[in-house]
């Protein structure tokens, strides 16, 4: 079947804070991450209006409390876009956004819809990482053993089979992961993509976030490898080479190639190929492997084709593991050019879509880039992972 043209034309989300009382998203509801992205992307966007919108779906990886109710359904009504936008809530974990990302390219290249948002909230503070689930009594056994469910055990599961992969050469990427967000955010690389969120601090006072609130400039080499380690007693897996807890949400407007030159808006990058694959829930960190690989079967690439390489960093060890088997050293310049999920922290289902908004970022300063990869790891082990054209070139 020949398919439609599919484009991103924005990406954007808000800073991510800490999770916790001391985060500054803490007296703010999920939902109104999600709300001020929606109005963002219209009021960013002359030509389009919220009718044009034919779904909105949201990944959401806890989908209790108040980011149960369809969330995505939701915030289409509390952006005051009426009663006509309808919305949905998809949960494939961390890459819960990226899904709705990958759902809905396959939509408009299908030609079922012409213009669509997807986007991923996630507000660790308020909705912790498995608050109230209960797993079937078997559930353990089918994953392998009970320890797949933490996910910091099933990187230290990565140490531990293939010793290969040190502490120190964990504690060097989250390193670098810090150095080049420091960079980054020094060079005022991200703020075109952060939507200012109004807030209510935890001590009552008013501000605007703009701001990410995890990454530790100046984190050294020494301090890293001075931290504990949290999960495993004598383990290698820390609070430093480790994403962290986090609130925050992103989102991108999707549409059919045909519609964004219509109403003339330039698009950031074409969508190529979605690979999903799974692996054994116990060393879930690895599954990008296998994801990657079938995303680039079907787009007929190989990673020598790709420019830029966005993997989220869940654990260094995993990043490292993943980058070992597909043929790229964990310095290469393509990889996190500047830093991630270790500096920025993690919003499970928000961090899909902070991935591409990165990536557009990458593409607008690279012309001469042509494809990008965005790609996850999920608990109970699979991996998910998008090809992507650069259509900011020259
Ligand atoms: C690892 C984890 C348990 C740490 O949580 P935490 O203890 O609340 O983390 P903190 O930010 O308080 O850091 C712990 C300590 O390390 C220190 N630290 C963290 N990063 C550091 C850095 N880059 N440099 C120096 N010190 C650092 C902190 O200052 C803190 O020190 P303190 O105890 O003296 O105050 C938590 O971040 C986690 O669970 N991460 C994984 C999340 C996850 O599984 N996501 C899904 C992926 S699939």
């Amino acid at each position: 079947m020949e398919q439609r043209e599919v484009v991103v034309v924005d990406a954007v989300r808000t800073a991510f804070g800490r999770a916790g009382d001391k985060g500054v998203f803490w007296g703010t509801r999920s939902e109104d991450l999600a709300v001020g992205l929606l109005k963002a992307l219209v009021e960013r966007n002359p030509g389009v209006v919220p009718g044009m919108i034919e779904d909105s779906l949201w990944g959401v990886t806890n989908q209790v409390k108040e980011q149960g109710g369809t969330l995505g359904r939701m915030v289409t009504m509390l952006a005051g876009w009426g009663w006509e936008v309808p919305g949905c809530s998809l949960d494939r974990m961390c890459a819960s956004g990226l899904t709705a990302a990958g759902f809905a390219s396959a939509c408009i290249a299908s030609g079922m819809h012409e213009c669509l948002v997807a986007g991923g909230v996630e507000h660790l503070g308020h909705v912790p990482m498995g608050f109230m689930r209960e797993n079937h009594p078997r559930a353990g056994e089918a994953m392998g053993g009970e320890y797949a469910f933490n996910m910091g055990l099933t990187a230290e599961e990565i140490h531990r089979r293939f010793p290969e992969f040190t502490r120190e050469m964990a504690d060097e990427v989250a390193f670098h992961s810090q150095r080049k967000a420091d960079e980054a955010m020094r060079a005022g690389k991200l703020s075109d993509r952060i939507i200012p969120i109004p807030v209510t601090l935890a001590d009552g006072t008013g501000a605007v976030v703009d701001q990410d609130q995890h990454p530790r400039p100046g984190t050294t080499r020494q301090a890293l490898a001075g931290l504990k380690t949290p999960f495993l007693e004598n383990g290698n897996v820390t609070a430093g080479n480790s994403s962290g807890l986090n609130d925050g949400a992103g989102a991108l407007l999707l549409m059919s190639g045909d519609l964004a030159r219509e109403i003339g808006l330039k698009p950031l990058m074409r969508w190529v190929a979605t690979g999903v694959a799974a692996v054994e829930p116990g060393i879930m960190g690895t599954a990008p492997v296998p994801a990657t690989e079938k995303a680039l079967k079907k787009a007929g690439l190989s990673m020598g084709d790709l420019d830029v390489i966005e993997i989220n960093e869940a654990f260094a060890v995993q990043v490292l593991w993943c980058l070992d088997r597909l043929g790229v050293a964990a310095d290469d310049p393509r990889v996190n050019p500047w830093g991630g999920a270790i500096a920025f922290g993690h919003p499970l289902a928000a961090s899909g879509p902070r991935l591409v908004a990165f990536l557009a970022g990458h593409f607008r300063d690279n012309p001469r880039a042509r494809y990008g990869l965005t790609t996850m790891c999920v608990g109970r082990g699979q991996g998910y992972s998008m090809v992507w054209e650069n259509l900011q070139r020259n």
